[in-house]
């Protein structure tokens, strides 16, 4: 049996005090294995955020707990969650912004810097990241002065330019062409192939989802369904547990919602640097 890479038991979520309660997430229990390609579906405001944020450790739980190569997080300082960050995990999110003002080579440094990489060290292996996102020509120019589907391509290099274990995705495609949304795609799933990497991808995209071995699908802070265990959790949910793919006509009405706005709402501060303290050489 494998082991798992991420796992949570009983994971709820709440939001709000008193009379502004919400449960967003209501008991999700999951295993993630080393190496997989995950899709995490369902409508706008099900709890997939949420429980992406979870998961990369980004955000606390109500209740349940979530371990990572079998330790358990809930007890793990700040800066140790950080440092687990920073080194195992890469974010691909739209509402993780770039710094535009700054070149593209410096924001996919960023974390290097942050982990403490030697100045030389981290530019040989942001190029190398670039180069891997085929953008190494524009290592120069400001990050404001890319295409959507470059910024993007940025972000991926960033998210990669620390080898970490786990890629998450929060719509990856959302602002994208179809065009573009294809490549970034099918370079989240060579990353995947060549190096490993876990793939944790939110997406209203049925293509995407489709191409993840596992499609976990969220439903009111429930899984209603997962493709790897085939169960239908019919004992979770109060009413029925429609297939998702009969609801992409409500997603795609939805698809606006999941966006920046929503997610700078609840984004806690993922960078978590001091640069000003960062040592300039
Ligand atoms: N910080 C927050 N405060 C209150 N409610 C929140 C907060 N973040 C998310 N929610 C609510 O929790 C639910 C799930 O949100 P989210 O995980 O972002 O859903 P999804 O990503 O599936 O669209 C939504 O109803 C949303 O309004
Ligand atoms: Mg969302």
């Amino acid at each position: 049996m494998t082991k798992a890479l991420i796992s949570t038991h009983g994971l709820r979520k709440t939001y709000g005090k008193r009379n502004n309660k919400f449960d967003a997430l209501r008991g999700i229990t999951i295993d993630i294995n080393k190496g997989e390609t995950v899709a995490i579906v369902g409508k706008s405001g099900s709890g997939k955020s949420t429980l992406m944020h979870l998961l990369a450790l980004l955000d606390k739980p109500t209740k349940g707990e979530i371990t990572l190569d079998s330790q358990p997080t809930a007890k793990l300082k700040a800066r140790r969650l950080n440092a687990i960050r920073n080194k195992e995990f890469g974010f691909v999110f739209q509402s993780f912004f770039m710094n535009s003002n700054d070149t593209v080579l410096n924001n996919v440094i960023l974390p290097l810097k942050i982990a403490g990489v030697s100045s030389r060290e981290r530019r040989r292996r942001a190029i190398a990241a670039l180069k891997t996102v085929e953008l190494d020509d524009k290592r120069n120019n400001k990050a404001n002065n890319l295409s959507g589907g470059q910024k993007q391509r940025v972000c991926i290099a960033r998210a990669i330019v620390n080898d970490p274990k786990v890629i998450f995705a929060d719509e990856p495609t959302g602002n994208l062409d179809s065009a573009t949304g294809e490549k970034i795609i099918s370079l989240l799933f060579r990353l995947n192939r060549e190096k490993g990497i876990t793939l944790i991808i939110v997406t209203h995209d049925l293509e995407l989802a489709n191409k993840c071995e596992r499609q976990i699908n969220i439903k009111d802070g429930h899984i209603v369904s997962d493709s790897t265990t085939d169960t239908e959790l019919s004992d979770n949910v109060d009413d029925d547990t429609d297939n998702w793919e009969d609801e992409e006509a409500d997603t795609q009405k939805f698809a606006g919602d999941n966006n920046i706005d929503g997610m700078l709402d609840h984004q806690p501060h993922i960078t978590h640097i001091d640069i000003d303290k960062e040592e300039e050489e």
